[in-house]
């Protein structure tokens, strides 16, 4: 068989893993042919594509980023009939078969693409591990390593200066990265969007902390938590991707201005951004990225069409592309729950 691979929306440490995975087990156990589509669906589109060989991916395994290349194309957009020109792609470039390799929007293509009947294997990818139908999404590990790293470090500078440091980190939906960096990290406040905050009750809490005799504080929010009054979130700017996702971003700078204004402490802001992304996946997503593609590369030659590869427990396993789109994973209560017991 020939088939496509591709790597479609943010980027995220461990894709090099997943598409070495593929590309070794697919090319010694079952001799099939591989071609890696650039830049996500527009790499389909543009028939833009590179070799995939076990030499050309041999050395990728602790590189970060993808190889391939990533873009937000959504071959449906603007109401195309992303079927009909992924399949005439398809026919164009010689492909039996596509794996996608991707967050919610990626396997939202696939998904449609394969109820109309396109021979598709999905693996989940997010930062964020904010998709359904899977325990957990590589790449996820390395960034709460990072974030981590940079709460411990800003411990030691918040604590010198008697400040409150706003920390920032990804998450759209949900708050697993600010959830598990803040327990990690021992911050004292967390903020996620499953858990609109009220900004007087934080204050209040960091009030409490001080006038016990703690002259710092820690406060880690999810980019894309939100305001108890309802009022909208932060946004850099009004930009909308071609999924309809506007970008995220600052609502760490509204929060240490209002903490200021209201406590008298001084605050600084850190956002962290894309180097939550960024460099080598940690030894935790490269073996589950290396596990996703050859579970992968299993599942086309088992013709399991439709399916995506999940992380159950310790167990990889199939499950339906639709599993992965319904709703996003969020935070689970009692584990937020846990990390407010070393709140304030
Ligand atoms: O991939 C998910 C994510 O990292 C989100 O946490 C974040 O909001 C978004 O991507 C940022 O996207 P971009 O790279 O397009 O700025």
């Amino acid at each position: 068989m020939r088939i496509g691979v591709l790597t479609g929306g943010g980027d995220c440490p461990g894709l090099n893993a997943v598409i070495r995975g593929i590309v070794r087990q697919g090319v010694d156990a079952y001799g099939h042919e591989f071609v890696g589509l650039r830049y996500g669906w527009a790499g389909v589109l543009d028939d833009n594509q590179m070799e995939l060989t076990v030499e050309s991916t041999a050395d990728i395994l602790p590189r970060g980023g993808t190889i391939l290349g990533t873009s937000r194309t959504n071959p449906y957009a603007d109401g195309g009939d992303g079927t009909a020109v992924v399949s005439a792609a398809m026919d164009r470039m010689g492909l039996d078969a596509m794996i996608a390799i991707g967050g919610e929007d990626t396997l939202g293509v696939a998904g449609r693409l394969a109820a109309d009947g396109v021979s598709i294997i999905g693996v989940p990818k997010t930062i964020d591990n904010d998709l359904a139908g899977t325990d957990f999404t590589f790449g996820f590990q390395t960034a709460v390593q990072i974030a981590t790293d940079a709460i411990d470090r800003l411990h030691t500078t918040a604590e010198s200066h008697n400040r409150v440091i706003v920390v920032e980190v990804m998450g759209r939906h949900a708050g697993w990265i600010a959830a598990y960096a803040g327990i990690a990290g021992g911050a004292q406040a967390i903020l996620v969007p499953e858990r609109p905050f009220d900004i007087d009750a934080l204050c209040d809490s960091i009030r409490r902390r001080h006038d016990g005799g703690r002259t710092y504080s820690i406060v880690v929010v999810s980019e894309g938590a939100v305001p108890k009054d309802g009022s909208s979130v932060v946004l850099v700017s009004g930009e909308i991707d071609a999924f309809g996702h506007p970008r995220l971003g600052g609502v760490a700078v509204a929060l240490v201005a209002a903490i200021e204004e209201r406590t008298g402490y001084e605050s600084r802001v850190t956002i962290l951004g894309h180097v939550q992304r960024g460099g080598t996946p940690t030894a935790y997503d490269r073996v589950l990225g290396t596990r996703f593609g050859v579970a992968a590369i299993d599942a086309v030659q088992a013709g399991s069409w439709g399916s995506m590869v999940s992380l159950s427990a310790t167990e990889i396993v199939l499950v339906p592309l639709s599993d992965a789109l319904d709703e996003p994973k969020l935070l689970d209560p009692s584990f937020y729950d846990t990390a407010a017991v070393f709140f304030g």
